[in-house]
C-alpha cells in the first residue's frame, strides 16, 4: 500500500463489482439506443476506462474538463470549462461520467451547459456521491457509492494531482493535507 494512505476504503474487487452493476443498469436503460458518453477529466478517467468497456449499446466517447479544486480538499466557488465538448450532441442521449458528486457545483453547471445544445436526454453517472455537502439541487442517475464527507484518493481521484494511479480508493493520512 502507498505510504501516504491511512487505509483502503474500497479495494479493487469492490470497485469492479460496482462498475459491473452500473454498466448493467446503463445497458438496460439504453438497450437499442445510441449514447454519447462524456467523461469529465481528469477524475473520471480510470473509472470511465473500466465502465466504458462494459457498455453494450452503440456509444461514442467524448471528454470535457472543468476546473474546480486547487490543491486543497475544500471545494472552491467558480467553474471553468478548460476542455470543451467536440461531439455534436443535439438530439442525442448523453451520459456524463464523473468521479464525485460533492457540492454539486460542477455537475449542475455542466448539465445545464450540455442541455443548452438541445440533446434528447442528459443523465449523470458518478462513482461517489457525498450527500452531506450538496449545495445545488442536482442528483445522479447512476451512483456507485454514497459516502460520508471523507476526502478520498485513488482510482482516478487525486489530491494535488497525485494518487490517481492507485488501483484502490483510500483515505489519505491527515498529515499529507494539513
Ligand atoms: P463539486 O463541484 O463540489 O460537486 O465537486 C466535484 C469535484 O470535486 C469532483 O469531480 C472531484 O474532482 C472533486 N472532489 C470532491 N471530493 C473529492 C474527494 O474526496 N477526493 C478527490 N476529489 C474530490
Ligand atoms: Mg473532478
Amino acid at each position: 500500500m502507498n505510504g501516504d494512505i491511512e487505509r483502503i476504503i474500497y479495494d479493487e474487487k469492490s470497485l469492479a463489482g460496482v462498475v459491473e452493476r452500473l454498466a448493467g443498469q446503463i445497458n438496460a436503460d439504453y438497450q437499442g439506443k445510441e449514447l454519447v458518453v462524456i467523461g469529465i477529466l481528469k477524475g473520471s478517467a480510470v473509472f470511465l476506462a473500466d465502465l466504458f468497456r462494459k457498455l453494450e449499446c452503440s456509444c461514442t466517447l467524448d471528454f470535457m474538463a472543468a476546473s474546480r479544486y486547487g490543491s486543497g480538499t475544500v471545494s472552491k466557488g467558480k467553474i471553468n470549462i478548460t476542455k470543451d465538448l467536440t461531439a455534436d450532441i443535439r438530439g442525442k442521449n448523453v451520459l456524463i461520467v464523473e468521479d464525485i458528486l460533492d457540492t454539486g457545483n460542477t455537475l449542475s453547471y455542466l448539465k445545464e451547459y450540455l442541455q443548452g445544445f438541445d440533446p434528447e436526454s442528459v443523465k449523470i453517472c458518478v462513482l461517489f456521491v457525498k450527500p452531506s455537502r450538496r449545495t445545488k439541487d442536482i442528483s445522479a442517475d447512476y451512483i456507485g457509492y454514497t459516502i460520508d464527507d471523507l476526502f478520498l484518493v485513488g482510482y482516478g481521484l487525486d489530491y494535488d494531482e497525485k494518487y490517481r494511479n492507485l488501483p484502490y480508493v483510500g483515505l489519505l493520512k491527515s498529515e499529507i493535507y494539513q
